[in-house]
């Protein structure tokens, strides 16, 4: 059977959230994103649902074969979700365990880079249950992947260390649920050492503990200053709200639920949402208030950088023994530590010792790094900007030099005028880009041209984007720059 659909005139806009499920005849459908499917002979029918209609059109039948190069195609037509029926989630889901798992064993890929393309696959599949509340099957997909990690932290706790992103990830819902997931099952790897039970439930309650997150509008998760009594008393529902949608699933094991429940209380009974004492809360739940604490500090926010896993430590170390469990804290604090005396590039700095004279060494004529640069008024989401940075796929160097700077595109005012050109001093070069330290703050997505000393006199023209930006030392800021395509006149 050929595909019914070969080419697709007019996809659906990429901003369209996929629909929760459709009817078609009898059958329920789920969508699939297209970036989960791998290019094989398939078990399972992958149907498409074009603009205006309600229901998808059978597009690849199971047994016949869908190629990259078609998966390619439906992308640039942004089209970012397939639809399978329901009945055959399973499949799916098996197929896509599978995947990360080639990929986790993946030995031509560096450690970043594998756990980077594991948490991106795990963000998504939260984000499948944020996007379809009550259905069954991507819940079952959360439970699926947590076993999925108990089998990798078995096989290679080192590895497994890398999934805990510590410094580069910004405060979303599911980057936040993945690292707290991971965060929980690493505690209870910690102090549990051989409870393989607890380590799965630890990890599945950590990915779904913010689930009653998902009404909650972003200006307030993200808001910089105090909340005011409304809004806090709107975030203070989430817990509760959590533990009643996952609760309405029979199979849902009780300790995920008072994660769910119990990871904003604390052990004086100041918490919430019920203020109960340190002997009413679980075991999970206290490990997972102290995993949720730390990414929330870690993370980067609309309003500040990451901040360094070693000072978040220390803040939390006031909360010990009235907000955190002494014992979970003290196992955390060495597992951070572990971590980073294991690879400190994790912090988010750069390694000492790997200092490169020339330019050159790192970044040669035409570096593969640049990608098409949206224009800035393209980037919404932020998350458009993280998959811009090209910069972290390559080993960092230390590289000291001043470049000279102009805006290309500014979003906010500067002391410097657009065009106008000023110094920045760059701290570390990959094939992707560069970190530059100047003495304001430059907002994410905004474009620079770049002219870096390379050896020999000559210099390096670089257009390139602001992916990140964190406070550095003497009150400077340290602004991530990924270079982008020169900007079409
Ligand atoms: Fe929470
Ligand atoms: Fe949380």
């Amino acid at each position: 059977m050929s595909a019914i659909t070969e080419s697709v005139a007019k996809p659906n806009p990429p901003t369209n959230p996929p629909a929760a499920t459709n009817e078609a005849g009898a059958q329920r459908f789920l969508p699939v994103h297209i970036d989960s499917l791998d290019p094989q002979v398939l078990d399972m029918d992958l149907w498409l649902r074009h603009e205006g209609q309600p229901t998808p059109a059978l597009y690849r039948g199971a047994g016949l074969e869908v190629r990259g190069d078609e998966l390619e195609r439906l992308k640039e037509q942004k089209i970012e979700y397939l639809y399978i029926p329901a009945h055959q989630h399973a499949i799916y889901r098996k197929a896509l365990t599978r995947r990360l798992d080639r990929v986790y064993a993946d030995a031509s890929k560096g450690k970043e880079e594998r756990a980077r393309i594991i948490r991106g696959n795990c963000q998504k599949m939260i984000e499948d249950v944020l996007l379809l509340p009550g259905q069954q099957e991507p819940v079952e997909t959360i439970s699926e992947i947590s076993r999925t990690f108990q089998e990798w932290v078995s096989r290679d706790e080192k590895q497994f260390g890398y999934l805990l992103d510590m410094s580069s990830h910004d405060f979303y819902t599911s980057t936040h649920m993945v690292n707290v997931g991971v965060g929980c099952g690493l505690l209870v790897r910690a102090l549990r050492p051989n409870d393989e039970a607890m380590f799965a439930l630890a990890v599945q309650g950590g990915l779904l503990h913010d689930i009653g997150k998902r009404d909650i509008p972003p200006e307030i998760l993200n808001k910089a200053g105090k909340l005011d009594p409304e809004e806090w008393e709107t975030l203070r529902k989430h817990p509760a709200i959590g533990h009643a949608e996952l609760a309405a699933f029979p199979t849902m094991p009780a300790a995920v639920l008072e994660m769910a429940r119990d990871h904003h209380e604390r052990l004086d009974g100041k918490g919430y949402p019920n203020g109960v004492f340190a002997d009413q809360i679980g075991f999970l739940a206290r490990v997972c208030a102290v995993g949720d604490v730390f990414d929330a500090i870690t993370a980067t926010r609309p309003y500040r950088g990451p901040t360094h896993p070693r000072d978040a430590l220390r803040m939390m170390t006031d909360g010990v023994g009235t907000q955190f469990d002494r014992e979970i804290f003290e196992a955390w604090r060495g597992l951070v530590e572990r971590l980073i005396e294991e690879d400190a590039s994790r912090t988010g700095e750069v390694v000492e010792g790997k200092v490169i004279k020339s330019l050159d060494e790192v970044t040669p004529q035409s570096p593969p790094g640049l990608t098409a640069a949206p224009a800035t008024s393209d980037i919404g989401a932020s998350a458009k900007i993280a998959s811009l940075d090209n910069r972290r796929k390559f080993t960092r160097f230390i590289f000291q030099a001043l470049a000279q700077a102009r805006f290309v595109e500014q979003t906010r005012p500067h002391p410097v005028a657009k065009g106008q050109p000023f110094e920045v001093r760059i701290v570390d070069v990959s094939r992707g880009g560069v970190a530059a330290e100047a003495e304001w703050p430059f907002a994410r997505g905004e474009l620079l041209h770049l002219t870096i000393p390379a050896a020999g006199g000559r210099t390096l023209s670089r257009y390139a984007r602001v992916v990140r930006t964190r406070s550095g030392r003497h009150g400077h800021w340290i602004m991530g720059l990924c270079f982008v395509d020169p900007p079409k006149t």
